[in-house]
């Protein structure tokens, strides 16, 4: 039963400070998803190691080389901390950076080297991506968001399980989460979401909801949980859905 999971940057990192990590955080996460490791792909953002250099050098709107490797760089480096922590943990981590394996189209991925991933897979290593720089077809360079590559990894692998963690208890309407969300529920909220706190390159909540929407469209369902609540990364790997479960609509 594969499944793909998202911590998001919000939790790893201060998204107010540049390359500000939390190893607190870090560490009991890696504790939590080691609890239930089989047939895992883990996706984290790239919070303040990404969003801060991104828009200093005008990604994705501008191409600038130097803009992408530091960028790259600084992602990889939040990478290596997540990595290391969950080895410490005691899983098989294998750091996966999408720049190397993602070709993207108009911003959209195009292509992906998806068989490393699997055969991790299938020897037990746990593959770990992350939001990263990529190369565009038409658009030279451009930004794959952690989010993206969770909804192409879950429809790609047909996962049954796909959790999405923010720092947030789902999708909030007067600030409590909503049960369930379709298409049908999105204009209403259009105006209330979408903000992140701390700088974001690639659309908060809002940008999330429409990969996940897209997703479902599949036939794939996920959940938005609150990956800050100790026991709810545990859980939602165990397919229990605390938060806003993405469905499509009837
Ligand atoms: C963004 O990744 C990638 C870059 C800015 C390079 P995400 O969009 O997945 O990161 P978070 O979860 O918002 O931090």
């Amino acid at each position: 039963m594969t499944k793909v999971l998202k911590i998001g940057g919000s939790i790893l990192t201060d998204k107010t400070k540049p390359a500000a990590a939390r190893p607190a955080e870090i560490q009991r996460i890696a504790k939590e998803i080691a609890s239930s490791v089989e047939d895992l792909v883990l996706v984290h953002g790239a919070g303040s190691f990404g969003h801060i250099s991104a828009k200093r050098y005008g990604l994705p709107q501008k191409f600038s080389p130097e803009g992408l490797r530091v960028t790259h760089n600084s992602v990889v480096k939040l990478n290596d901390l997540m990595v290391e922590a969950l080895g410490k943990a005691g899983v098989s981590p294998m750091p996966v950076h999408p720049f190397s394996c993602t070709l993207l189209r108009d911003g959209r991925i195009e292509g992906f080297a998806l068989e490393p991933v699997k055969e991790m897979i299938r020897d037990d290593l746990l593959p770990v991506l992350h939001g990263d720089v990529a190369m565009d077809i038409n658009r030279k360079a451009g930004i794959v968001s952690g989010d993206q590559l969770v909804a192409y990894l879950a429809w790609a692998l047909r996962a049954e399980i796909v959790a999405v963690g923010t720092n947030v208890d789902g999708v909030l309407i007067s600030g409590r989460p909503l049960k369930d969300l379709t298409r049908k529920d999105l204009p209403p909220l259009e105006r209330g979401i979408g903000d992140s706190s701390g700088v974001d390159v690639t659309g908060g909540m809002r940008g999330k909801l429409l990969e996940l929407l897209d997703l479902a469209d599949e036939g794939i369902e996920s959940v938005i949980f609150n990956a800050a609540k100790e026991g709810n990364i545990a859980g939602a790997l165990k397919g229990e859905s605390a938060g806003t479960k993405v469905r499509r609509a009837n």
